[in-house]
């Protein structure tokens, strides 16, 4: 079986600084994969590179057997390849709703704009609450909701999330930790980074821990998860 989505061998960097050193990883259709590591070692870059956003300087990137290395950043998003960005900055002065609009403009197929605003508002009971709001009012939980929302109505075929967690205070960081394991049921394909490692592990079918622009080791996200509970007990931190 062809994987949905293959990174192969890929090299990037900026200006003479290389990050990634040949990455290797694939995702399969109705898979979730965790992308962990240490911060600076390139997980946004790969992440970038996925997205058109950023050049890789070797290796290939490939959607359902095709590169995505010609395409736009536009032309990407209209195959269903969706990322929403480490601390993705919002339109302060528009309203939620206009927002989450947006994100259908997106999508391709018009019909389902409807359907994905139900589920994102499903999904995210305050959004619709606050759906008059302007998005310069949220607060950080609310405003990584949105994100997820906008990047929900783009009829993502994979979802690709770096560090939704990241600042949020810990009952926050639940509440939306919830949302992306019951998301992880619903969509055809899932890439979490995160820096919260047992939700990486709950959430994922499989990791990939990258360490100076390398997969340094990958593996079941159960075992993993077993590992890490573990580790933790050893570390006398449970
Ligand atoms: N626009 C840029 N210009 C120059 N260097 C950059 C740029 N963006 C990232 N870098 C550098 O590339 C390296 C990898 O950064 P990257 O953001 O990909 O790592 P990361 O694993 O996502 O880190 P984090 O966990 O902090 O989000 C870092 O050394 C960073 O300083
Ligand atoms: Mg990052």
């Amino acid at each position: 079986m062809t994987a949905m989505l293959s990174v192969e061998g890929l090299h990037a960097g900026y200006g003479r600084s290389s990050v990634l050193r040949g990455i290797d990883l694939h995702l399969d259709e109705g898979e979730a994969i965790g992308l962990l590591g240490p911060n600076g070692h390139g997980k946004t870059t790969l992440l970038r590179c996925v997205s058109g956003l950023h050049r890789p300087t070797a290796g290939d990137i490939r959607f359902q057997g095709a590169s995505l290395l010609p395409l736009s950043p536009r032309a990407v998003l209209r195959r269903g390849v969706v990322q929403v960005p480490q601390g993705s900055r919002l339109f302060p002065r528009m309203t939620v709703a206009d927002c989450l609009r947006l994100g259908g403009a997106a999508n391709p197929d018009r019909s389902a704009r409807r359907p994905l605003l139900d589920e994102v508002f499903g999904l995210f009971p305050k959004l619709q609450q606050r759906s008059a709001q302007l998005a310069g009012t949220l607060s950080g939980g609310e405003r990584q909701m949105l994100s997820i929302g906008i990047g929900l109505m783009a009829g993502p075929r994979v979802l690709i999330l770096d560090e939704p967690t990241l600042g949020l205070a810990p009952k926050v960081k639940h509440e939306l930790a919830d949302a992306i394991r019951q998301l992880r049921g619903r969509l055809e394909a899932l890439v979490l980074v995160d820096g919260d490692m047992d939700l990486v592990l709950r959430a994922t079918d499989r990791f990939y821990v990258v360490e100076s622009g390398q997969v340094v080791q990958t593996g079941d996200s159960v075992a993993g998860a077993d590992s890490a509970r573990m580790m933790s007990l050893f570390l006398g931190d449970v």
